[in-house]
């Protein structure tokens, strides 16, 4: 299929299915790619034009198609600032309220946490940068994706090493071991930076974990591919999920839809509390 159609194919697709052209326009190839094997898989001939023809016969594709939009790059340390700010401030001031709180769990939701890299990040971070000085706090992180096999893959925790490029070295020295795996994947993190991590198949659009949480990570997700309407319902659920005073994390890419209650605590990182009282 020809870049242009694909294109059209999906301006005209997409807000149909709750999201927004402008997050894919980067990232169509993917998409593209995955309805180019469908349209062989399915032997329609007339290529794009007979695929509208087939949603519109077969209404149970268009869950085929949204299956197709999910775009699943992630990373290790992935915006260096954001974790860099997470152990600097966020984290002991998120812990402080704890304390205030006299709580002994800081309770964290990574949502959209593709193969694990995001939450693991976390979990390095807390033993390298945290646990030490806060062995009275227990850390408790809900990893949530709506596809099982990025799932499966976050619970076998091997990963190629282009992934952790990030890390630092230091981090990739203590969380890995290497292993003579099949594949590439073959930097597998160690036991103790597993623990403490609950992994779900949840679909942001209806479904979220029980809060409340003293900080969470919704990047690359529902404000980048998300229609506006939906956005405002994501974030809706998310903010009920805060402890006041919570923190969330977008994309660096991404904006927090206007006037929802939250404060700025760092445009450039994206990183906005909840407001109190609000
Ligand atoms: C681009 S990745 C972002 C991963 C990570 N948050 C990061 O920023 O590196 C988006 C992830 O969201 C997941 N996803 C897509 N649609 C979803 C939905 N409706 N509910 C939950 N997860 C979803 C995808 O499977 C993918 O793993």
């Amino acid at each position: 299929m020809r870049d242009e159609d694909c294109v059209d194919f999906l301006q005209w697709a997409l807000p149909k299915l709750d999201k927004r052209w402008p997050g894919f326009r980067k990232v169509r190839g993917q998409v593209c790619k995955r309805i180019d094997r469908r349209l062989a898989e399915l032997e329609l001939a007339g290529g794009i034009d007979a695929y509208r023809d087939y949603l519109a016969r077969h209404p149970d594709e268009w869950a085929v198609l949204d299956g197709f939009c999910r775009i699943t790059i992630s990373r290790f340390y992935r915006d260096r600032g954001v974790f860099e700010a997470l152990a600097q401030h966020v984290l002991p001031d998120q812990i402080a309220r704890l304390r205030e709180r006299s709580g002994a769990t800081l309770r964290i939701w990574s949502a959209g946490c593709a193969s694990g890299e995001e939450p693991y990040t976390l979990r390095i971070l807390w033993q390298q940068a945290l646990a030490e000085a806060h062995p009275d706090v227990r850390l408790r992180i809900v990893a949530t994706d709506a596809q099982a096999h990025m799932l499966e893959r976050a619970r076998r925790a091997c990963y190629p090493s282009g992934t952790l490029a990030h890390l630092p070295d230091a981090w990739r020295a203590a969380a890995f071991e290497v292993r003579d795996v099949e594949g590439d994947d073959d930097h597998c993190l160690r036991p103790a930076y597993r623990t403490g991590i609950t992994f779900r198949q949840q679909d942001l659009r209806t479904t979220m974990p029980d809060g409340p949480f003293a900080l969470i990570l919704c990047r690359n997700l529902a404000f980048t591919y998300f229609a506006e309407p939906l956005q405002r319902a994501v974030l809706d659920g998310l903010r009920a999920r805060l402890t006041p005073g919570g923190v969330l994390v977008l994309g660096k890419h991404e904006e927090l839809p206007a006037g929802r209650g939250f404060e700025v605590v760092d445009e450039h990182r994206r990183l906005y509390r909840r407001a109190d009282g609000a």
